[in-house]
């Protein structure tokens, strides 16, 4: 273990099956497939669809990420997997396969939390992670801010979304605007060509009131149904969507109550760092508006390359492999699948 512990990582919490394999702070390996086609006639992940895709994925990605680290399964320290939050059938997959190596293998098993790894991935990017960290997790399934002292032992929740997520309106949003399934870089793309003032769109949570009850939390399902209504008047008027006109008028309602909530955590809770992550975090406009509102603030940015924001293994085994590094406990080998882990929860 000189350079560090040889950890491979399991994710399948949502319809991508990331294997990764990462030695000490160093990414070796991030197979991911992904069953994002078979969705997108539906307009969104079918869990039953996932979790077939997932064990028809498994065996080819774990062997496809050994090849390209260069390694064979009995070098391995420990098997890392995401234990949760996600759709249970789909974690059932990744669990069960996770199990089986360490069984097999006669390894240790870690069942991390999906949040705190989507936190971790950064290691294997920029470096160890200032402790504390404030993180932004924005993707599909979840809007969070998060207060990280230590990202294998302590994370706390400031905020969440309290409806929708922000990809969530993201990909609703699209469907409005006639856009394809997953609509965020769909919409980053149109909203390039927009006027982002063209409408005010309401920033959810943003008010006096909400400010002092919900204060960290996010709210989005306003805002997407503020769209719908808006292109609806137009089409019943038999007047032309400006399509990018809306996608960045959008797009801007949301990045400017993220970057805002963010750094207003950030400055309140005295942390210097923050990170952003998920699949949101690819979006352009949120990256740009963040960095400015960062250097404004004093506050260093960290963001992960897109290909780490979204669902990776990659992720799954930095985490495991600082909590090795750390000298955690593992897991025991009957953990569950938890489609509801709570984020405080960063190892089962
Ligand atoms: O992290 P992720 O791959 O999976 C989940 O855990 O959900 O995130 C996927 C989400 C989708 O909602 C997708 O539309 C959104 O991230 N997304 C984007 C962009 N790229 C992906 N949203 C806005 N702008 C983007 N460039
Ligand atoms: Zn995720």
């Amino acid at each position: 273990m000189t350079d560090g512990p040889l950890v491979l990582g399991v994710e399948t919490s949502c319809d991508e099956t990331g294997v990764g394999i990462v030695r000490g702070q160093r990414l070796l390996a991030d197979a991911v497939a992904s069953s994002v086609d078979e969705h997108a006639r539906f307009g969104g992940v079918v869990p039953e669809v996932a979790s077939r895709a997932h064990l028809e994925a498994m065996v080819p990605t774990i062997e496809r990420a050994c090849r390209e680290a260069g390694i064979r399964l009995a070098d391995l320290d420990a098997i890392a997997v995401t234990a949760g939050p996600g759709l249970a059938g789909a974690l059932l997959v990744g669990v069960a396969a996770a199990k089986s190596l360490a069984v097999a293998l006669g390894k240790p098993l870690y069942g991390v939390n999906h949040l705190a790894a989507h936190v971790a991935v950064d290691i294997v990017e920029h470096g160890p992670l200032p402790e504390p960290t404030l993180a932004m997790l924005v993707s599909g399934g979840h809007s969070s801010l998060l207060l990280v002292p230590d990202v294998t032992a302590d994370v706390r929740s400031l905020g969440s979304t309290i409806d929708d997520a922000a990809g969530e309106a993201f990909d609703k949003v699209a469907r409005v605007l006639g856009l394809p399934f997953p609509g965020g870089p769909h919409v980053d793309r149109v909203a390039t060509e927009g006027n982002s003032a063209f409408v005010l769109f309401p920033r959810g949570l943003t008010s006096g009131r909400d400010m002092e009850r919900h204060r960290f939390d996010f709210s989005f399902s306003g805002l997407k149904t503020s769209v719908a209504r808006w292109v609806e008047a137009r089409e019943r008027a038999g007047e032309p969507v400006p399509v990018a006109d809306v996608a960045a008028s959008f797009q801007e309602a949301v990045v400017d109550v993220l970057t805002r909530k963010a750094v207003l955590a950030c400055r309140e809770h005295g942390v210097d760092d923050l990170l952003i992550g998920g699949g949101v975090a690819a979006n352009t406009r949120l990256r740009a508006m963040a960095q400015e509102r960062c250097d404004a603030a004093g506050i260093r940015l960290r963001v992960p390359r897109p290909g780490l924001c979204t669902d990776n293994g990659a992720m799954v085994a930095a985490l495991g492999a600082e909590m090795v590094a750390r000298g955690r406990a593992p897991s025991a080998l009957d953990i569950p699948a938890d489609s509801s882990m709570p984020v405080t929860l960063v190892r089962a």
